[in-house]
């Protein structure tokens, strides 16, 4: 492995080479991070090692930076982008720009009937995406812009259809991680985005899990911390009288009630039609998926199993444990330890259910999806 100075990108990886599966693999390393870095390169060259090994080929060097400026000059260019936000690693592209957005489909593997939310990094955008905006999502872009609120709104003609997969609603979010909103900013454009994951898969919460899923099919990986909420935004159609949560998240039920007059949850039909990406295989980790009160009702736990719950366990039954102190932990925690546990080829994972209510309805809506999924990966 050999190093260099790259020029001038300040925190900046640039992964070269390794288009096919016998050209070499160059390494540029700047930057205040240097030393973290390298330690990543020393994983990375060995997975390189790996896939030449295997034959595999990559269409596209992807970039590892954690530097905004290189991260938006790939927007403008009609690249893809994976960057941070405070719910889940989202997969970006110039919401305006049709070719770019359909990159976004295929380097995800994701059905063309289901949409992508809009970013926005300031509410004066809401108009560049969006027609009309009603009183109720007045109320609730002032109390929840920027967070993990995603509204569904009547679409602007401006917007190229595929971002909305021809419906007449989209959905915009403004997220308050800030380096999302400085990418926004600095591209200068709404960015269209799911989240960073293989279609199918949980979403990441990490920039290496997004790594993980699109190295190769992106041009950029904003590198920055982990997500802190965990769990992708709370999504709700406003374009009726009242609020109707098609996807609980973080801003819950009792929060847009108290905010907007009024709410409610979707039923699971209403959600799906509303909501094509609640109709699709979620969140599913390899191994099997397996629900219980409490620790308790264990029964017949399988080799290489694993637990995740607010009760401690009888460890010796697990290969891997995470107890969480509380609900917004285990919000935060969940799919990363999914992903660790597909690492370690765990093949059971027992999740503890939560009461629902409050953000205990987006957990339990998330393990319910996993569960569902289980076994139907191939
Ligand atoms: O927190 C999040 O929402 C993350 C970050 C990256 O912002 N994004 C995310 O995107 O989770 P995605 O595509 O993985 O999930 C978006 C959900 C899907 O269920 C999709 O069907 C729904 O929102 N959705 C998006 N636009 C919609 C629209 N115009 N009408 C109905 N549902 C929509
Ligand atoms: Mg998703």
């Amino acid at each position: 492995m050999s190093c260099s100075q790259s020029s001038g990108l300040e925190d900046t990886i640039r992964i070269d080479g390794a288009s096919t599966p016998t050209s070499h693999t160059r390494w540029f390393v700047t930057g205040r991070n240097r030393r973290a870095w390298l330690a990543y390169f020393a994983d990375v060259e060995s997975w390189n090692r790996r896939r030449h090994q295997t034959g595999y080929v990559t269409e596209l060097d992807t970039i590892i930076t954690s530097d905004v400026t290189v991260a938006a000059m790939k927007i403008r260019e009609g690249e893809l982008v994976a960057f941070p936000t405070e719910t889940v690693y989202g997969l970006g592209a110039n919401a305006f720009d049709e070719s770019a957005v359909r990159k976004i489909f295929a380097a995800k593997e994701r059905p063309s009937d289901n949409p992508l939310i809009v970013h926005i990094g300031e509410e004066a955008d809401i108009s560049r995406v969006a027609q009309e905006i009603s009183d109720v999502a007045r109320a609730l872009v002032k109390d929840f812009f920027p967070g993990p609120l995603t509204l569904l709104l009547r679409r602007s003609p401006r917007l190229p259809e595929i971002v909305t997969a021809g419906s007449d609603l989209v959905g915009i979010r403004m997220p308050r991680n800030e380096v999302a909103i400085e990418l926004i900013q600095e591209a200068g454009m709404p960015i269209a985005a799911p989240s960073a994951n293989r279609s199918g898969r949980p979403s990441p919460t990490t920039w290496e899990a997004a790594h993980t899923d699109l190295r190769g099919r992106v041009a950029c990986v904003l590198a920055s911390r982990p997500c802190q909420i965990g769990i992708e935004s709370t999504v709700v159609d406003v374009s009726g009288d009242e609020p109707v949560i098609v996807r609980p998240g973080a801003v819950t039920l009792e929060m847009i009630v108290e905010s907007a007059g009024s709410g409610r949850m979707a039923s699971r039909g209403e959600a799906e039609g509303k909501s094509p990406g609640t109709r699709h295989r979620h969140y599913a980790p390899r191994a099997t998926v397996r629900l219980a009160d409490s620790p308790d009702e264990l029964v017949a736990v399988g080799p290489r199993a694993a637990w995740i719950g607010t009760d401690e366990c009888p460890s010796q039954a697990f290969d891997l444990v995470r107890v969480v102190p509380d609900l917004e932990s285990y919000a935060h925690n969940l799919f990363h330890f999914f992903r660790l546990c597909d690492e370690r080829a765990i093949t059971e994972i027992w999740c503890q259910t939560v009461p629902r209510t409050e953000l205990g309805i987006a957990i339990m809506d998330r393990l319910l999806r996993a569960s569902e999924a289980s076994g139907d990966l191939g």
